[in-house]
């Protein structure tokens, strides 16, 4: 059943969640009123939703990527993006490609970014910065049976336009020079600051009880959905979606930096996680950020 709850924050922007179908959902929208749309549907791994269902066929999954790839288009606005996050799995390599080639049937894949779960760094790369000399990992690395495949620490966020040609704030998300010498070196730079990269490390969080801490199995952190919002601008944005909210991790960043926001999830259960997350995050006083 269809259900609608909208927040507002201190400031009055809304925050619009709804728990249905995002492809009836997404038709009801006013055409180009979204700017920025930060969303990672199901991947068709086999995933133990609480009730959708992540096993279907490849043809069938694939149609409906298309399908609600092109409802994005519609809600797009000309220089809007959608950051779209995909994993694959060892024994299903190219899923996530094949889902990034159904999605630019409607739009221009500008940018790929390879989002960073978990690495290890032996000490010969670190020396004279880290005491040490013993590689150091961070994030989370899950033990695996097989001998055949390596642990899979990556995910990917694909960036699309319409055009394929819309500026982007760099610097929002960039990071200080290394070496110093770097900002007279070159003419074009003018602080001490550079563009990071399409290779973005960002942990999960630790968590003591799945059950209670992240009831859902395939959440997003929110750094990374502050970092999308950051890197198209935030001062551009009107409005931001997320076609497949699970648990509300964009509309809770929303919540905090103060952005409308709408969004749409099918499971009741995880719709009503995702109405107590927001709540909660809109009586924090702070607009907290993240990183
Ligand atoms: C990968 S999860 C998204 C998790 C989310 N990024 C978070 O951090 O909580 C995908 C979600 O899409 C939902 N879903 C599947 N089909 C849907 C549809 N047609 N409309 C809306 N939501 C759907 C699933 O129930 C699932 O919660």
């Amino acid at each position: 059943m269809s259900q609608s709850r909208t927040f507002h924050t201190a400031s009055s922007k809304k925050l619009i969640l709804n728990c249905n179908d995002c492809i009836i959902g997404m038709q009801q929208i006013p055409r180009q009123s979204v700017d920025l749309v930060i969303t990672s549907p199901p991947y068709n791994l086999g995933v133990k939703y609480s009730t959708y269902n992540d096993n279907k066929s490849r043809d069938e999954y694939l149609n409906w990527i298309q399908k609600w790839a092109a409802l994005v288009f519609e809600c797009l606005s000309p220089n809007g993006s959608l950051f779209l996050n995909v994993g694959s799995a060892p024994k299903d390599p190219f899923i996530a490609m094949d889902v990034a080639q159904k999605t630019a049937t409607h739009l221009v894949l500008q940018n790929t970014i390879h989002w960073i779960k978990s690495i290890s760094v032996d000490p010969h790369h670190f020396k004279n910065k880290i005491p040490g000399n013993e590689a150091i990992s961070f994030g989370h690395f899950k033990p695996i049976n097989s001998n055949r495949y390596i642990n899979d620490c990556h995910e990917y966020i694909f960036h699309f336009s319409r055009s394929g040609n819309v500026s982007l704030e760099r610097k929002n998300v960039g990071v200080p020079y290394t070496h110093k010498s770097n900002i007279t070196r070159w003419k074009s730079v003018d602080s001490d600051r550079r563009c990071r990269g399409n290779t973005w490390f960002i942990p999960y969080k630790t968590i003591v009880s799945r059950s209670k801490q992240r009831p859902h199995p395939a959440t997003f952190p929110e750094e990374l959905v502050e970092r999308c919002i950051r890197l198209h601008g935030i001062n551009r944005i009107r409005k931001v979606m997320d076609p497949f909210m699970g648990i509300g991790t964009t509309a809770v960043v929303c919540a905090a930096l103060d952005i409308d926001f709408i969004g749409f999830e099918i499971d009741s259960a995880y719709f009503a996680d995702c109405l107590q997350r927001v709540e909660k995050r809109l009586q924090t006083e702070s607009r907290n950020i993240f990183t």
